[in-house]
């Protein structure tokens, strides 16, 4: 998608926030707010995350396509690394606009015109701390030093949004200053960083509307979260006029962290009916893809994108999710590229059991659903995580089928083959409704291979969905408990899990991927 064009936004008829909503919505609010991200630079300040060249381009692309209108590609001053990333992705021709960070010197813009950008940010800070503890600058100091940069980078033909830093704990009056000084510098947006994230949402709807009354350029907000309240933050400046918003994907950036990209993009348009360039259906993807690239986990219970966001265990929830969605979700999952999971736990109820033994093919009696409920409440109680191989295992037990008994995959001999230089291969034999079958495939590990072997061999329509190792006991020789999902991808979809516990890891995990196999093929050839 080119910054341009609409995104399909969200489909409201499916969103079910409170229609007290409705009171807060203002005259001065915006249609339209756009969506500087700048997970590339004030997220990549978050403790522990350094990103490569390479992995910058992925996230930057992956933004782009996802509708942002601006991606902070980087501070070039700071590396030669960082210098190389913006060149590269300012030579990508996105979307998106991609700027560079530069303080107000002429010696950052020129390094940031040296890497190919048409739009710099500029900065300096204006809170009489940082003047006095930091820059060791007078306000007029400071205010010429931001005048000279801009009319510097303007005189270059760059688009130039300026900030003063630290803004939430400057003088109002120098502040305003300040935004009249750089309009007159030809400045082409003015951000507001709430630097330290010390303000709160009435007194940033306060500072938004007093700054309005001198502010003609687009003005921007930049919120960071440490009181947690970034994102209440920028939809409260929003409110009053903001015309663009600094965000981070997951909420990264330094220390707590900057408002979200998804928290902030669904605030906008399930609250107030502003709309942005974000594709909302592809939040999920992006948000796993700067996960698995910064190596920043998502917590579970994160809005919109964590693994609980759409999870649901409680029976009386799940009751009512089952007869709508509604009962207990603001909006469905499928809205923002995410899946609802039906989690079995203590609070689960007989409803849950049911529709989550439904989606493996398991079908019991009401007498002999109770019992597995019991059992998973014990479990849980005990302090055990019941996953859905568990789940299944349980199921089979309490029906009184045995492990092993009637299967139809089963598995004679299988041999795996990996060292240094080497392609990790695996060959299986298997016995299929009674006939013998070979195959050998090659993987990233001796595990992945083994299983991709024993798929190719009953149907190339199964895929892995989930592997899951656990250690049971320590030491080389621990026990260990594997975990494996599959789904079979034919004309009808179906899933199915299996489990084994064992000392060797390969061979533990083939024996999960077997029983997974055989219950799959067995729904398969009943269908
Ligand atoms: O938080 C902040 O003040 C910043 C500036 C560089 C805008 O990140
Ligand atoms: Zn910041």
């Amino acid at each position: 998608m080119t910054s341009r064009e609409r995104s399909p936004g969200l489909d409201r008829k499916r969103v079910y926030t409170s229609h007290f909503n409705a009171s807060a919505m203002s005259a001065s609010m915006p249609a339209y707010v756009e969506i500087f991200d700048t997970t590339l630079r004030d997220g990549e300040q978050t403790p522990g995350v350094a990103l490569s060249v390479e992995e910058k381009i992925r996230i930057a692309e992956a933004l782009s396509d996802l509708g942002v209108d601006v991606i902070e590609a980087g501070f070039p001053v700071i590396s030669d690394g960082e210098r190389e990333s913006i060149k590269k992705i300012s030579a990508l021709g996105l979307g998106s606009r991609v700027c560079a960070l530069c303080r107000s010197s002429s010696k950052d813009i020129d390094v940031a015109l040296d890497c190919g950008v048409s739009y710099v940010h500029t900065f300096i800070a204006t809170s009489d701390v940082h003047l006095k503890h930091k820059l060791k600058m007078t306000r007029q100091e400071v205010k010429a030093r931001a005048v000279g940069a801009i009319e510097y980078a303007k005189s270059h033909g760059l688009t130039v949004e300026f900030s003063c830093e630290d803004a939430t704990r400057t003088d109002l009056d120098f502040l305003k200053e300040m935004h009249i000084a750089v309009q007159q510098a030809g400045v082409d947006k003015i951000n507001l960083p709430d630097t330290v994230g010390v303000v709160s949402p009435p007194a940033m709807e306060f500072l938004v509307k007093e700054l309005m009354t001198v502010t003609r350029v687009p003005l921007s907000i930049h919120c960071h979260d440490d009181f947690g309240l970034a994102v209440a933050n920028s939809l409260a400046a929003v409110r009053q006029g903001a015309r663009q918003l600094h965000v981070c994907v997951n909420g990264l950036g330094e220390r707590a962290g900057n408002a979200s990209l998804e928290e902030v993009v669904l605030g906008l348009m399930a609250f107030f009916n502003v709309q942005t360039r974000v594709d909302p259906r592809k939040i999920g993807y992006v948000s796993k893809t700067v996960a698995n690239l910064t190596g920043m986990p998502i917590p579970g219970n994160k809005a919109i994108v964590g693994s609980n966001a759409f999870a649901h265990e409680s029976g009386i929830h799940v009751h009512g999710i089952l007869g709508d969605p509604s009962t207990y979700e603001a909006f469905g999952p499928e809205l923002v590229g995410m899946e609802r999971s039906i989690v079995v736990g203590k609070h689960t109820g007989v409803h849950s059991v049911k529709e989550k033994l439904s989606e493996y093919g398991v079908v019991l009696t009401d007498e002999q659903i109770s019992k597995v409920v019991n059992e998973i409440k014990k479990l849980a109680e005990s302090g055990k995580h019941v996953d859905d191989a568990e789940l299944v295992a349980l199921a089979y037990h309490v029906a009184g089928q045995r492990a092993g008994e009637e299967r139809k995959v089963k598995l004679k001999e299988f041999a795996v083959f990996t060292g240094l230089n080497i392609t990790p291969t695996a060959v299986v034999s298997l016995e299929v409704d009674g006939a013998n079958k070979r195959g050998s495939e090659i993987g990233v590990g001796p595990i992945d291979a083994a299983i991709n072997a024993i798929r190719q061999v009953v149907s190339d329509k199964i895929s892995l969905v989930e592997y899951r190792l656990s250690a049971i006991t320590g030491g080389s020789d621990a026990l260990c408990e594997v975990g494996v999902k599959l789904q079979y991808n034919g004309e009808k979809k179906a899933m199915s899990v299996g489990r084994s516990v064992g000392s060797d890891i390969v061979q533990t995990s083939v024996d999960a991927a077997v029983e997974a196999i055989d219950r799959l093929y067995s729904r398969m050839s009943k269908d």
